[in-house]
């Protein structure tokens, strides 16, 4: 399905033809759904666990992912920063090391970051074709409609889709190159496993000669990265516990927000900031659309995330076995975040 930007709206703008011209977005999954396989079975497995787990995608409904836009601008909140300077600084050399490339980003959110690399690319004097992608069919049309006034030789063809849809049935690329970017250190929410399964297909659906920049949130003093996930405003508190009002409205649920309390706590064997809930009183949720009652006691956690925190050589030594060939990093003055360049 391609949508088309509505009319009404940018009646003021000149150049709507233009950008109407250099816009093409194709919804791989259905608008307004997390994703397709969106039946809840996740929820029944996570749920009827001795640890029970909550899936990290159902923080993103439209006040999730206003809270974490929220959460970007925190004091205590390095990577989103720390990752934008490190671009800020480096974005040229990138340009220069890939040479012209589609750009496809995973993720793509807003895509405030994405600017710093289109500049690059853009002051280098190459094409610019961008190929964003992300669950939501909202922000992604709103963030490319921006980008389009805002670079006026700029082409996108979003993908409205899971990361795994979408590096399934990646468009054929326009320059004789792409470079996949995964920003924000994202991959810290896969797990070992998802890690080895994402890598794979990565590896699968590019072609040789293809590059893959990887921001990753690196090890640190646990003080540091437990105020991260704790904040003192608490929108870290709210966008966790925003999870559960997402699921009342989805699943039919009848969570009471005030019966759970967040806690985010660094697993220093594991690498990892886990979130949780923490029930405060014994009581039984109903999930009318799923036919499903769960029992929680006083001190039962959901773990809805684990964050983890990685070694820079050693993503480098895992990449090259993924067979994402190191090329080079780039790193703050403190090394608390890292950026990968591989090619395939
Ligand atoms: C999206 N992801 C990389 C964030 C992180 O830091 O793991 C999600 C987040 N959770 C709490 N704060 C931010």
């Amino acid at each position: 399905m391609v949508s088309e930007l509505s009319i009404n709206r940018k009646q003021e703008c000149p150049n709507i033809k233009d950008i109407k011209e250099r816009l093409e977005i194709n919804y791989l999954s259905k608008p307004n759904l997390v994703n397709s396989s969106d039946d809840g079975q996740d929820i029944i497995q996570g749920l009827t666990q001795p640890q029970k787990t909550l899936p990290a995608r159902y923080f993103y409904d439209a006040k999730g992912s206003q809270l974490f836009e929220k959460i970007c601008e925190l004091p205590e909140y390095y990577p989103t920063r720390t990752e934008a300077d490190i671009l800020e600084q480096y974005a040229t050399e990138i340009a220069n090391t890939t040479a012209p490339c589609d750009l496809v980003e995973l993720g793509s959110g807003s895509s405030t970051k994405t600017r710093l690399l289109l500049d690059a690319y853009q002051n280098s004097r190459y094409p610019t074709h961008y190929i964003p992608i992300d669950v939501s069919g909202s922000i992604l049309e709103a963030s490319a409609e921006q980008l389009l006034q805002d670079y006026e030789s700029l082409k996108i063809r979003g993908q409205v889709g899971t990361y795994q849809q979408a590096l399934n049935n990646l468009p054929p690329s326009i320059l004789s190159r792409r470079m996949v970017f995964f920003l924000g250190s994202s991959l810290g929410n896969f797990t070992p496993q998802e890690c080895d399964r994402f890598f794979a297909q990565i590896a699968k659906v590019l072609n040789p000669g293809d590059y893959f920049l990887l921001g990753i949130d690196l090890q640190k003093p646990v003080d540091i990265l437990e105020a991260a996930y704790n904040d003192a405003q608490g929108i870290t508190a709210a966008f966790n516990l925003n999870m559960l009002s997402h699921l009342n409205w989805r699943f039919g649920s009848n969570f009471n927000l005030e019966l759970f309390k967040h806690q985010a706590i660094y697993n220093i064997s594991k690498h990892q900031i886990e979130m949780h809930l923490h029930c405060q009183e014994n009581h039984a949720i109903d999930f009318k659309n799923l036919d499903l009652t769960v029992d929680f006691k006083l001190g039962t956690s959901i773990r809805t995330e684990i964050s983890r925190k990685f070694n820079l050589e050693h993503m480098q030594q895992y990449l090259t076995t993924m067979g994402l060939k190191h090329i080079k990093s780039w790193s703050d003055q403190k090394k608390w975040f890292g950026i990968v360049l591989c090619q395939v």
